[in-house]
């Protein structure tokens, strides 16, 4: 190759870094593995996910925002992950199923779970009283005690009223806290931690749950505890709001998809299309997810197609990170690295402000906000629909 030539190779590549993998070594840390060995493919996206968290979503306090789908805390990610990343101050705010939060208070009230196998016979273990999560099991017992600490829980007088979820869940956090502390474990229960470090959790789909069922329950009994979730609608996009009037960046980090996901995202649309707020969009997109793109659901949804829809700030899209992965794999990679990397944040305490955020987006709304068609300087097509339209030439 002449130098010339070489020269026009060099060009073409310049602004790829070679790929330059260095030999594991004995004592090599993850976090140093990550940098070092992680250079494609998913591996490639998993760099390129932890490099975004330490780089550019943690740095000058941005807020971080976590969605959590999948069974995460039956296999342990809560104590093990969660826990320490939310009082590294690395996590603000939390939406989350149901189901990680009820079985996340197993581990809040010291219940023991097992590793098991998924190649057990199902009949003999029902027989057996014995609860499977994939190759997470439990007897049903655990079940049972923990949907009687809800009930018992929550007949009390503070939870007679409607609230937003993520009132409920620090209330809820404040029981497991003392219980915990009472049976002398501590950092057992993200539902606890987010009551100490004052992390809002808010959930999707209040009623999808065994918590949700045992709320349920205990209305048929006279209970008057019901979730506020146009509280919950507005309290999120007014986080995201906060965020952004006070100068700070917005990210998102989505572990699996599903209602979560889409609860999490849609608070820019709620700012843009329907309070009538100007704004670009969240600036961080990080997602974990087997989810693919081509079925139209939202789980799979792409960051580039959020961008269509106001969700994300298109010139942020080259920051996004999607990486197709189990979260089971990544979150305890991603954890560490930056748990070594990113010195930890003051905890920002975003539930003790919750009515400040909520006003402050709520004063906002009703100066710009309207009931008929909002106005909006984003470039919008004369017709909302191609329906009828003539093919263009090109076809
Ligand atoms: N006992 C309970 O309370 C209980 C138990 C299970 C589910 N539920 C409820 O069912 C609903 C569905 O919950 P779900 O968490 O099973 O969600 P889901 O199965 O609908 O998953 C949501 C998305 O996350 C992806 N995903 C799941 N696990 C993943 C992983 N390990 N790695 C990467 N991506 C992953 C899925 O592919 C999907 O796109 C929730 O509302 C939940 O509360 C309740």
């Amino acid at each position: 190759m002449s130098s010339k030539k070489g020269q026009v190779v060099s060009r073409k590549f310049a602004s790829y870094p070679r790929l330059n993998p260095l030999g594991v070594g004995r004592n090599i840390t993850v976090a140093d593995a990550i940098d070092q060995c992680f250079l494609a493919y998913n591996g490639g996206r998993l760099r390129e996910a932890a490099q975004l968290l330490a780089k550019k979503m943690l740095p000058d306090n941005g807020y971080v925002g976590m969605s959590l789908t999948g069974a995460l805390t039956p296999a342990g990610l809560g104590k093990s992950c969660l826990i320490p990343l939310m009082k590294a101050g690395f996590v603000d705010w939390i939406i989350s199923t149901g189901a990680n939060l009820y079985h996340d208070l197993h581990y809040g009230l010291d219940m023991e779970l097992y590793s098991g196998s998924p190649f057990l016979d199902d009949v003999e273990l029902r027989d057996e009283g014995v609860i499977r999560i994939y190759d997470v099991l439990f007897d049903y017992n655990v079940l049972l005690d923990t949907d009687a600490f809800v009930r018992e829980v929550i007949q009390g007088p503070e939870f007679q009223r409607t609230m937003g979820t993520d009132e409920f869940h620090y209330l809820l956090g404040k029981y497991v806290h003392a219980r915990g502390k009472k049976l002398g474990i501590r950092d057992s229960s993200v539902l606890a931690t987010a009551y100490e470090c004052g992390i809002p959790i808010f959930t999707s789909s209040p009623g999808d749950s065994s918590i949700g069922m045992n709320v349920a329950a205990m209305s048929l009994r006279g209970s008057a505890l019901l979730m506020d979730v146009n509280r919950d609608v507005n309290q999120t996009a007014g986080i995201v709001y906060h965020a952004k009037s006070t100068e700070h960046t917005s990210s998102v980090w989505i572990l699996g998809g599903g209602s979560p996901k889409n609860f999490m995202l849609q608070t820019e649309p709620q700012i843009q299309e329907v309070m009538g707020i100007e704004e670009k969009g969240h600036d961080y997109f990080l997602q974990v997810t087997d989810a693919r793109p081509d079925t139209g659901g939202l789980s799979g949804a792409t960051p580039a197609e959020a961008v269509s829809w106001g969700k994300v700030d298109p010139d942020k899209l080259p920051d996004s990170v999607v990486c197709y992965a189990d979260s089971t794999i990544v979150l305890p990679l991603l954890s560490a690295y930056i748990l070594t990397r990113v010195k930890p944040r003051k905890q920002k305490r975003l539930y003790d402000r919750r009515d400040a955020i909520l006003e402050a987006v709520r004063s906002k709304y009703l100066k710009t906000g309207t009931v008929s068609k909002v106005l909006t300087s984003r470039k919008v097509a004369k017709r909302a629909s191609s329906v009828g339209m003539k093919p263009s030439k090109k076809g």
